[in-house]
């Protein structure tokens, strides 16, 4: 200011324009500052939106995470790990009169099964259809490795069938598992011999709700009777047994001919 009074016109003139120019720029810096500060402010509006929309999509993608796996652990919790097998294995039968001719070809009896192993149950649900080449009854046979039980449904006559699970007969679930994986993949021969069991039905069982529940499922409302191995029969009326049935079907890598006689 104290200079200012000094100046000469043309020293007022220059300090207007230096004054013209400083305003001038300051102008200018001024609008990229604001330029600058409305990009930022623009681009911070935009990174905003686009991590609401990330967060929106994280949050979605954790509701169905949890979705399914809820899901998945109550479809396992309600639904018991369980895979249904079908496999046939053929026997030659010395005892069929066919197969005693001599020169004739050897006659081999197929046995379908259908499986449903639950190995987390230790438990195996058995499937005998109908036969189509041979006398045997279609049956629903129950191994319950925990009761230690077996079950025979014989699905001709309705009634159950109960005796204690031989285990030197029938394969624990995750070898029957095996077996059936060999059936299935072909690699195995099919081929096999004849296992006989000759039982006889010596009592009825009134309550079958404590064997379990899948042998209760089964036998619920049936006639159920118990069985013993013949030749373990002492002082029992054998000349009053005169029905018997076959139920053949393999719980091993043999077949087994379940022979069973009632009064
Ligand atoms: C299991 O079956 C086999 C073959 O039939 C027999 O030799 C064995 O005595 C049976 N075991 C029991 C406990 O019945």
């Amino acid at each position: 200011m104290v200079k200012i009074a000094f100046n000469t016109p043309t020293a007022v003139q220059k300090e207007e324009a230096r004054q013209d120019v400083e305003a001038l720029l300051s102008r200018t810096v001024r609008t990229q500052i604001l330029t600058g500060k409305e990009l930022r402010v623009a681009t911070q509006e935009k990174e905003g939106s686009s991590g609401r929309c990330m967060l929106t999509l994280l949050g979605l993608s954790f509701i169905l995470a949890g979705l399914i796996v809820g899901g998945a652990c109550i479809y396992k919790y309600f639904m018991p790990k369980s895979t249904i097998y079908r496999g046939e294995m053929c026997f030659f039968d010395s005892e069929d009169p066919a197969n005693s001719l001599r020169g004739g070809e050897p006659n081999f009896l197929p046995v379908t099964e259908e499986a449903d192993i639950r190995e987390d149950d230790n438990i195996a649900i058995i499937d005998v259809p109908v036969p189509s080449f041979s006398d045997s009854d279609p049956a629903a046979i129950i191994h319950d490795f925990e009761k230690g039980m077996t079950a025979y449904l014989d699905l001709l006559l309705g009634n159950c069938y109960l005796m204690p699970l031989n285990t030197s007969i029938v394969m624990p679930p995750k070898n029957l598992v095996e077996l059936f994986g060999k059936l299935a993949s072909g690699r195995y021969l099919p081929q096999t011999y004849v296992v006989r069991e000759d039982l006889v039905a010596v009592e009825e069982i009134r309550d079958v709700s404590n064997l379990g529940i899948f042998i209760y499922q089964l036998c619920n409302n049936r006639k159920s009777f118990r069985l013993r191995r013949r030749d373990l029969l002492l002082g029992f009326n054998k000349r009053a047994i005169d029905k018997c049935w076959k139920i053949r079907h393999f719980p091993n890598e043999f077949i087994v001919e379940t022979k069973i006689c009632q009064e």
